[in-house]
């Protein structure tokens, strides 16, 4: 803090929606922005409740912060309604006045293509949105009525607040290695998704943050098509305990151990300066619930360490379960 972009490492459900509501609460986030849009997921659990997130910031779960639809994000405008009623942030979210806007024929549009549906795209619609705005005739939020009294300019909002030194967070969505220009092309998403053009979605300047935290869950997953280095069968996936379906889609995520030639470049690739590493009691389940690093089996402890020394960035927090709280914070 104050400004910190979150990134995911791999191929997106890396945590990132844990980590973001972890730090809203705990770091009394002022503002937070969401890039990306619909095609990703962020799970918060929060006192046993579950919320899977495709367009209000994670961070909802403090009531103090101010949430954020970035600029370069496409709405979904029914979504959009449904989950800010489901969660009940009327009075404290607002899209930015230039955010496009995701219509019923981009989704059907990615349904109906084949080469998305070679792809394996969630079929949101998000593709087909984003070409529609490269070619200039998207529309954009501030263009529908229905969104009136939820427009702002999000850009604005956050640099004045960077200039008062509030705390930022920029929430990235997906993964590194589902990037545009970085990923396994042409299996990948629409969009870069790395930290700077998290940054750029958000209108944020790169010098003006503080802190990139990549966000690695220990192991990895991917759903859609594409290669995924080591890969496991399903059976042995299940065997593991690392078996996972998509928080959006519902698909089967297929999994493979943890990747520390990946994480070395994800992180060099995305200037990361701190790690965040999830699910660590997937790997050691006597970790479960742990809130204190010494507390962990030795074998933890060096998996960890081991991400340490081969991505050359301190891991500050470890996720030990789905709640929002379940972390390690060694932040000091
Ligand atoms: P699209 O983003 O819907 O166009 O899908 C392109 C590829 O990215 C497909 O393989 C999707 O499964 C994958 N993908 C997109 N968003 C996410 C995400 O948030 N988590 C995991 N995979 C994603
Ligand atoms: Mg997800």
């Amino acid at each position: 803090m104050p400004c910190t972009v979150i990134v995911g490492a791999f191929w997106g459900d890396e945590g990132k929606g844990k980590i973001s509501s972890y730090l809203a609460l705990k770091d009394k986030l002022d503002f937070c922005v969401r890039t990306g849009s619909v095609n990703a997921a962020h799970t918060v659990w929060i006192d046993g409740k579950k919320y899977a997130l495709h367009m209000v910031p994670a961070a909802f779960i403090n009531p103090k912060t101010r949430l954020l639809i970035a600029a370069g994000a496409n709405v979904d405008v029914k979504t959009f309604f449904s989950e800010v009623e489901q969660t009940n942030v009327q009075s404290r979210i607002a899209i930015d006045q230039n955010a496009s806007i995701i219509e019923e024929k981009h989704s059907a549009a990615d349904k109906a293509s084949a080469v998305n549906r070679g792809i394996g795209t969630t079929g949101r619609g998000v593709g087909p949105a984003i070409e529609e705005r490269v070619r200039r005739t998207a529309k954009l939020a501030k263009d529908l009525p229905e969104l009136k009294g939820y427009i702002t300019d999000q850009v604005q909002e956050v640099n004045d607040g960077l200039d008062a030194g509030k705390n930022v967070l920029l929430e990235g969505t997906q993964g590194f290695m589902l990037s545009l220009f970085f990923g396994t092309y042409p299996y990948v998403t629409g969009r870069d998704t790395g930290a700077a053009a998290i940054c750029s979605e958000a209108g944020v300047g790169p010098t003006r943050v503080d802190d990139v935290l990549i966000v690695y869950k220990s192991f990895m997953t991917r759903v859609g098509a594409g290669s995924l280095p080591g890969e496991l069968t399903k059976e042995e996936a299940q065997k593991r305990g690392w078996f996972e379906t998509a928080a959006g889609t519902g698909r089967d995520r297929r999994s493979a151990p943890f990747d520390f030639d990946l994480a070395k470049k994800t992180a060099k690739i995305n200037g990361a300066t701190q790690a965040a590493l999830t699910k660590l009691d997937s790997l050691f389940p006597t970790c479960k619930g742990a809130r204190k690093f010494d507390v962990l089996p030795n074998e933890a402890k060096q998996f960890i360490k081991e991400v340490e020394t081969q991505t050359g960035i301190p891991v500050v927090l470890i996720g030990t379960g789905p709640e929002a709280l379940e972390i390690i914070d060694r932040r000091k």
